[in-house]
Order: C-alpha cells, then structure tokens, then sequence
C-alpha cells in the first residue's frame, strides 16, 4: 500500500519533499530525479531550491528526466515543457542543463522520440525519485483512461479533459496541443520512489481511485499500487474522498523516526 501523509498545504508538502530529495542527493550526488510539470509540484521544487541555496548542496551532477512534453510547440514556445523545466526547476535549482531531459516533442522525430528517451532512461540507470502529480481524469504524466499499465514512452492524445485544464497556460483552449509523448505506466514504475502529489478538492475522485480504487488502466493513477515505495502526500481536500483516513493519520502519527519517507 501507498504510505499516504496528509499535510495542511503545498508548503508543508514541499518541506517533505525537499527532505526526501536533499537525503538523496547526500547519499548519490548524481541522483536521477523525475521531474513533474503542472501547477501542483511548485511550492516542492521553490522548498529544495531554498535548501540547495541555505545548505550549499552541490547538484552539479544531478540528472532529471521530465514526464512528458507536447509535440509540436515550437522550439522555445514558452510552455512547452522543456521551457517549463529550465524556468521552473533547472535555473531555481541550479541543475546543469545538459544532465535534464525532456522528451523530444518535435514532429520531425516523433515516431523514434520514445525509444529514444526510454533508451535514455536506462543508460541513466533509471529514475531514483520520480515526482508525480494527478489529473482530473487520473492520469499520471499524460497517461490518460485507458492507457497499458505496461506502456513505455510514447504518444498519446489528450482528453478534451486535459485540454481544457491545460488552457490556462495558453493564450486559447485551441491552443493546447493535441497530442503529447509522455513516459508511460510502465516506465514510471520503474522508478525507484514514487511520490504523487495532490491538492484541492478538484483532485480528491482520482486520489481515491488511485489509493483505494481498483488496479486499472481507467484509472492510470491506480498503477502507484503495483509500486513497491510510493508516498502519496495530499491536503484535506484533496484526502476527502479517502476511506481509510484514519488510518493513514495514525500510521504517519506513529511513523518510526529512522523511517523517511
Ligand atoms: P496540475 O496537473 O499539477 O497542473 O494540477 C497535474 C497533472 O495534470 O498531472
């Protein structure tokens, strides 16, 4: 089962986080972190770029493979998500840009841009801490209802769903791309810590489904079951739809000290 912890709000789930992160980064300086687009990782990546700052962390060497990107932005388009992951987690953190990966969305090289990355991935040795956010619809990364608890990188069209939530990044809904190439279940299973991250009400149906719900691919975030180390951090909204509630409050209450997340 997920560990689940239930925080008061982003900031408290960014300390986590940062925590979780920093451990790493002190025991293999060349960590390989998974890298989340989207408005719910922010207030983690500010909290570790605070600590990188405050405790003179060397990253240098640290490696980060993005989800997923949108195929067919134009090189540079400020939301793309190659632009995103230098804007937001990159320049804050200090990260040496050659060592980030992102998918490689141009149409030109689309039909070998999965393999490519998966090939990527396991030269790197696979992915240590893989940040994760939820969607509406479920999904993890860009695997929308439906896609193989097995899938590797690949492309997939997005939900009219996902679009519509996406379009506030965008001067118009008509401008959100279509199609996208995302990591796929299976390749995100492979990572070696799991950690989704939700808030607000709009996430608590598919935190449920993805905790307590059935394994199923209609409900990509449910594959987090099959993980052998994944930690669900929410706030109360976002834990609302939760069952087992109390259950996961006391079992983080009574949580032995040497134990992290
Ligand atoms: P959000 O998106 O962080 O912007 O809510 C999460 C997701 O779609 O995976």
């Amino acid at each position: 089962m997920a560990e689940v912890v239930i925080v008061d709000d982003e900031e408290a789930a960014g300390a986590l986080v940062a925590d979780a992160i920093v451990a790493l980064i002190r025991r293999k300086p060349d960590a390989v972190l998974g890298l989340a687009t989207g408005s719910t990782p922010l207030a983690s990546y500010r909290a570790l770029a605070s600590r990188i700052a405050d405790e003179r962390i060397d990253v240098r060497g640290v490696r980060g493979f993005a989800l997923d990107e949108y195929v067919g932005l134009p090189a540079g388009h400020p939301e793309s998500y190659r632009s995103v992951i230098t804007r937001e987690v990159v320049e804050p953190l200090g990260l040496t840009p050659e060592l980030v990966r992102v998918p490689n969305g141009d149409p030109a090289s689309i039909r070998t841009a999965g393999a490519d990355y998966e090939a990527s991935l396991l030269a790197a040795g696979g992915v240590d801490l893989q940040i994760l956010g939820i969607g509406r619809t479920g999904h993890i990364g860009f695997n929308e209802p439906g896609s193989s608890l097995a899938s590797l990188t690949r492309v997939k069209t997005l939900t009219e769903h996902t679009r519509e939530d996406n379009a506030r990044f965008f001067n118009s809904p008509d401008d959100v791309p279509m199609h996208c190439i995302t990591q796929g279940i299976g390749t995100i299973l492979r990572a070696r810590h799991l950690v989704l991250l939700a808030f607000g009400e709009a996430k608590a149906r598919a935190v449920a489904a993805a905790v307590e719900g059935p394994v199923s691919a209609s409900q990509p975030g449910s594959a987090i079951q099959l993980h052998p180390h994944t930690t669900v951090i929410v706030d109360d909204a976002a834990a609302s739809g939760l069952a087992n509630l109390d259950y996961y409050r006391h079992a983080w209450a009574h949580k032995p000290d040497w134990q992290r997340i």
